[in-house]
């Protein structure tokens, strides 16, 4: 027994050093995933561009059946049925899938260097699902591999802790439970068949113990489309080339150099300590700054803002023309390209249907519409909410924005529709509000009793607000054949969102209640940067409002005061385009400051508000940009009541005096 354990012992350490050593990696390293989801997660993306950072060429093949389990698996190469999906990533880095294949050909097909296998999530911590399979496996794969190809064996990881997948009752909804019992059944496995571990499962773990909680997959089960995946193959390139990935150049897109490092500290933690969880202690700590940032007393940090005045050349603009010809539409190109991304214009095929109009709403005080504003493509629209005021001569002024929680939760009003259950589902995280939960946000019958319409729709239904890889919002309606994610100039969800205001825009061109040449853009917090973004990339909003919008919104991003560009790309990053992010430590680097966003509204009138104790968004910031901007309005002889600005007592939001002031202003301007 002692010598078998002696034996067992060598051979295991060998097998490390083999790795460890990187002595034995071939030039190119080609491996081979028999899997499922999980092996999608695992090695499709992400570990090509890992291992070339590193100066090593990858071939990766990955054979795929949904849900696959081991035994299936071994049916399948007794059968020899060609049922797998062959996917594989090319050693330039080309995609490809090949269907119907069997694992023979698959195994056949390149001299592999490496197998890996797992079992299915479901069934990996029952140690008694992984035999006689594995075994026969194992034995199939050597029989048609290189006599030096490694197998391996990859750890899949635990269930969120929410989890509803159908099998996290077996596991007593226990991510704990779970993790514990599949570490047993994949240490077994190992231990039996000698083979090296991927511990996915423990880095998976080890990044939940971090700052970054519960946020690494994407629906309870499959890997985050940038966070989980990426940490998951920085576990693959440490396990199979045994070098330490802290530290690899390879960031995907979209993911904040935080979040990279502590990826990469998660999968080399779990390579070294591969059945224990380790805390990592990475971590910018944005939330106790974001809480210091509320008792905040201004800082000065000395920076030098950018001349709106100035082309990127170093000419002067001496003229409107020149500021309307030439200085803005280069300023809008550098807030689209470098924070925002690029939207398209309509998209062919937009439908619009009023799909339930009532003249006598709100007990006569209003109209009510609802209005259908189908893309269709990809089951995409926006329902559109419209309160008018009753009984108005001719068309009416209106406020547009989006709201927070959907159309529902603007009002108690029971003749609000509710999104269909479909579409709910299609919003990715969507729990139906109470109706009328954000009503202090939209005072609606005061805005219509002062001869104002309002205009809202959700979020959701333009790009659900949480970072999903962009799959489940209007973005990928401009992805070429076979892209993924967006280009690094491409679209964000706040500039999808402030596309969408103009789809909205469209509409209201037909409307024969809407005066379109009197829309203003309005938005709180987020939804205030998108108003200021619609309303300078759209000129048809006749007026702007920023309530509380902060940070690329109207503050300033060169003061670093309360939020910063640093913590809103890691916070938010699915907000901005990819070529943002170069600035998030750099923000003197930023060819614009936030007061040129806001200069992009001249001629037409634009008002700013600010929360006394918002220090998050930093009041100073957006009253000191505002005050910038004005100079353009001054250079081309405007009015300088054209810009309003208030800042009201207490925190941040948007109340009945803050659309006060806003209806005072548009008094002016819109009536
Ligand atoms: C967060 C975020 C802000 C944003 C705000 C909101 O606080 O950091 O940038 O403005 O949410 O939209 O409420």
């Amino acid at each position: 027994m002692k010598r078998v354990a002696i034996i067992f012992m060598l051979l295991t350490i060998s097998a490390a050093t083999f790795c460890a050593s990187g002595t034995s990696v071939p030039d190119t390293l080609r491996l081979l995933s028999i899997a499922n989801s999980y092996g999608q997660d695992a090695v499709e993306q992400n570990l090509h561009e890992i291992a070339l950072a590193d100066g090593h060429v990858m071939i990766i093949g990955n054979m795929y059946i949904g849900g696959c389990s081991l035994e299936r698996h071994w049916n399948n190469a007794a059968a020899d049925s060609a049922t797998y999906s062959y996917r594989k990533v090319s050693a330039e880095g080309i995609h490809t899938n090949t269907k119907g294949v069997t694992l023979g050909s698959s195994l056949k097909d390149e001299p592999w260097d490496i197998v890996v296998f797992h079992q299915a999530s479901a069934l990996s911590g029952k140690p008694e699902t992984y035999e006689p399979y594995l075994t026969d496996l194992l034995r199939y794969a050597r029989a048609r591999t290189p006599k030096k190809c490694r197998m391996m064996l990859n750890q899949t990881w635990a269930y969120a802790a929410d989890a509803t997948h159908p099998a996290f009752p077996d596991y007593d909804r226990n991510q704990q439970k779970m993790y514990d019992a599949l570490c047993d059944a994949y240490r077994a496995e190992a231990k039996k068949h000698r083979l090296s571990l991927i511990p996915s499962g423990t880095a998976v773990q080890n990044s939940r113990a971090s700052y970054n909680g519960d946020n690494v997959t994407r629906d309870g089960y499959h890997m985050h489309w940038w966070f989980g995946r990426y940490l998951v193959a920085c576990t693959y390139y440490e396990a199979i080339f045994g070098k330490d990935v802290t530290g690899n150049a390879f960031r995907p897109q979209n993911l904040s150099a935080e979040r990279t490092l502590l990826a990469q500290k998660c999968a080399h933690a779990a390579c070294m300590h591969p059945f224990t969880v380790t805390d990592v202690k990475a971590g910018p700590d944005y939330f106790s700054r974001y809480v210091a940032s509320l008792e905040m007393t201004p800082h000065i940090r000395e920076y030098t803002l950018p001349d709106a005045l100035t082309m990127k050349d170093g000419s002067r603009v001496d003229t409107p023309e020149k500021w309307f010809g030439s200085r803005r539409p280069e300023l809008l190109e550098l807030f689209e390209t470098e924070m925002f991304g690029k939207a398209p214009g309509r998209i062919d095929g937009t439908t619009w249907d009023v799909i339930e109009e009532d003249r006598n709403a709100l007990g006569g005080k209003a109209v009510r519409k609802q209005v259908k504003i189908d893309f269709n493509r990809n089951g995409r629209y926006i329902t559109v909410l419209m309160y008018l005021p009753a009984g108005a001569a001719g068309k009416v002024p209106v406020f547009m924005g989006l709201n927070f929680e959907g159309n529902a939760s603007v009002s108690t009003d029971p003749g609000i529709l509710y999104p269909t259950h479909s579409h709910a589902k299609a919003y990715g995280v969507y729990t139906a509000p109470a109706r009328g939960a954000q009503a202090e946000r939209w005072p609606v019958e005061e805005i219509v009793s002062r001869g104002y319409g309002i205009v809202t729709f959700h979020t959701s239904d333009v790009d659900p607000d949480f970072d999903d890889g962009f799959r489940n919002g209007v973005t990928p309606f401009i992805f070429k054949e076979g892209q993924l994610y967006p280009e690094p100039d491409q679209w964000g969800t706040i500039s999808a969102w402030a596309w969408g205001m103009s789809r909205v825009m469209d509409y209201l061109e037909t409307d024969p209640d809407v005066d379109a040449c009197r829309v203003a853009a309005i938005g709180h917090s987020r939804l205030g940067k998108t108003a200021l973004l619609a309303g300078a990339r759209d000129e048809r909003f006749a007026m702007v409002v920023s309530n509380c919008s902060g940070c690329c919104g109207a503050a300033l991003s060169r003061r670093d005061y309360g939020e910063t560009v640093e913590s809103i790309v890691h916070l938010f990053p699915h907000w901005f385009c990819g070529n943002f992010f170069k600035y998030a430590r750099d923000v003197d680097s930023l060819p614009f400051d936030q007061h040129e966003l806001l200069a992009l509204v001249a001629p037409r009138p634009l008002y700013v508000a600010s929360a006394e104790q918002d220090a998050w968004a930093d009041p100073t910031g957006e009253l000191l940009s505002l005050q910038e901007a004005r100079k353009v309005y001054d250079f081309l002889g405007l009015d300088r009541g054209l810009t309003g600005y208030h800042i009201h007592e207490g925190g941040h939001g948007i109340t009945l005096t803050d659309w006060t002031h806003y209806m005072d202003f548009a008094d002016r301007y819109l009536k």
